[in-house]
């Protein structure tokens, strides 16, 4: 193993109990609930292990904080008990598909799994947490099969199956990032139809209260292109069909070819990257715009501008191996370890007349898993983002920043041999300016091979308290800030 960062890759040896763990600064008083996070817990299985990052087996970490008990947060972590989980760890042995990764298949399993979802995907939910309702969570990965989970102690309560009649072998292709429309008090998703004769994105939403997703509306589509979320509006639902692209058949007939799932997947830039919108409100298709190839895991925002729509993203530059970076074999060699330039962007859609899309750079800093005042700013104006980047071209994560949308200038935080993940925002209750707030990041400390939660003023950008971990815990994906609970 070589490069610090490397550790960030192993396995989590164990589950951590509730425990209380001293603050060194301080917190602030009003700071109150649970920040709630899945990732990666095990790559390493007794005989087999996985190849990316987006494979490993997921954890779950909570860190609980009490409104006026500043000294200390609430800590524990438990691995999601999916049945990938349970049977892996059991077996020793890679048991469903990941990203990319498959487990070996005989001729009859491959003929079996064709047919039944439940055999071809795990429920690892490992790249984000959703709130469904005040004490119902899921862990998702980027199909439906999802796993619920008790936010309060991180049990793991079985599956989540939709309470609806489209999970079949044909609809396994969502995303992990639902996009929360607050004022209609409903989720919103998408699922990739794999119909060879009718290839087409489902957008749905889910009202709070109910298990079952209602169809908004269907974008026809001519290939299946790899989009790890979407933007929306007050009014609009914008899906970004990037050049990276495969088609249903190679999809639906992954369990006989063998082939992972990422590695369906081909990018030809020639494409160009496609925008669809469609209307919320009755699920017309409003217009498809397109412009020179580019690839984005991220919407940051997208709002509606006179007679315009802007989508901001963090933005990959053309033909960047942005996917075959975090394999692991790459991440923990000592040449590897190095992240793609991303930085945040804006496309202005024009809603009205035939005038090109125009495309903006907002910031030169590296930008990455972003974060916004969302309860405040979704799907309107908003003037910062926040998420990692890095102090070098070529080097790991190794910074957060701020970035001014405005201005398109931006503050960091950086520390030697430390790598943070996402800095998830937390709002002051009743505060007046956007800013006004915290961001919680878990950060792996390479010089001490552990981790600690950094809490950071949002407004200054300046460390406000860390909390030391009581062990290393893996790079992980997203997670969520729950209000409701506590330590
Ligand atoms: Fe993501």
């Amino acid at each position: 193993m070589s490069g610090g960062f490397a550790r960030g890759f192993e396995n989590v040896k164990a589950e951590t109990p509730p425990c209380e763990l001293p603050v060194t600064g301080s917190l602030p008083d009003w700071l109150h609930g649970a920040l709630l996070r899945t990732g990666p817990g095990v790559f390493s299985l007794a005989s087999e292990s996985y190849r990316h990052w987006f494979d490993g087996l997921a954890m779950l970490h909570r860190f609980g904080f009490r409104a006026g008990r500043p000294g200390s947060i609430g800590y524990t972590s438990r691995f999601l008990r999916s049945p990938d989980h349970e049977r892996s760890t059991a077996t020793g042995r890679v048991s469903y598909d990941g990203f990319a990764t498959v487990p070996r298949r005989g001729p009859i399993d491959r003929l079996r799994t064709l047919i039944d979802p439940a055999r071809q995907f795990g429920r690892n939910g490992m790249v984000n947490v959703q709130r469904l309702g005040p004490r119902s969570y899921i862990a998702m990965t980027e199909n439906p099969l999802a796993m619920e989970f008790d936010p309060d102690d991180l049990s793991t309560l079985g599956p989540f199956d939709y309470q609806d009649s489209w999970s079949g072998a044909m609809d396994m292709i969502t995303t992990a990032h639902a996009q929360a429309d607050l004022s209609r008090r409903a989720l919103y998703n998408f699922v990739a139809r794999l119909d060879p004769l009718n290839p087409r994105y489902i957008v749905n939403r889910i009202d709070e209260g109910s298990r079952g997703r209602v169809v908004v509306g269907e974008v026809p589509t001519d290939a299946i292109a790899y989009m790890h979320g979407f933007g929306m509006t007050e009014r609009y639902i914008i899906l970004v069909e990037y050049p990276l692209v495969t088609t249903p058949a190679a999809l639906f007939l992954m369990p006989l070819t063998g082939r992972t799932y990422i590695e369906n997947y081909a990018w030809k830039p020639e494409r160009g990257a496609r925008f669809r919108v469609i209307d919320k409100r009755d699920g017309s298709n409003v217009g498809a715009w397109e412009t020179d190839a580019f690839f984005a895991f991220h919407h940051v925002n997208a709002r509606e501008v006179g007679d315009e729509l802007h989508v901001d993203l963090s933005v990959y530059a053309d033909g960047v191996d942005i996917l075959g970076q975090f394999y692991l074999d790459r991440l923990r060699s000592p040449s590897g370890g190095t992240i793609a330039w991303s930085g945040l962007e804006r496309f202005r859609l024009p809603l009205r007349g035939d005038r090109p899309v125009r495309r903006e750079r907002i910031c030169d800093a590296m930008f990455e898993m972003p974060q916004i005042n969302s309860a405040r700013c979704s799907a309107g104006a908003y003037r910062y983002a926040y998420g990692v980047s890095y102090t070098a071209p070529g080097r790991f994560v190794d910074a957060l920043v701020k970035i001014d949308v405005e201005r398109g200038d931006s503050r960091s935080w950086h520390e030697d041999g430390c790598h943070p993940g996402e800095p998830v925002f937390v709002p002051r209750p009743g505060g007046a300016d956007e800013d006004d707030g915290v961001n919680l990041s878990v950060v792996f400390d390479s010089r001490a091979g552990a981790s600690f939660l950094l809490v950071l003023d949002s407004a200054s950008f300046t460390e406000r308290a860390r909390v030391a971990l009581p062990h290393a815990i893996p790079f992980m994906l997203h997670g969520q800030f729950d209000p409701g609970g506590a330590a």
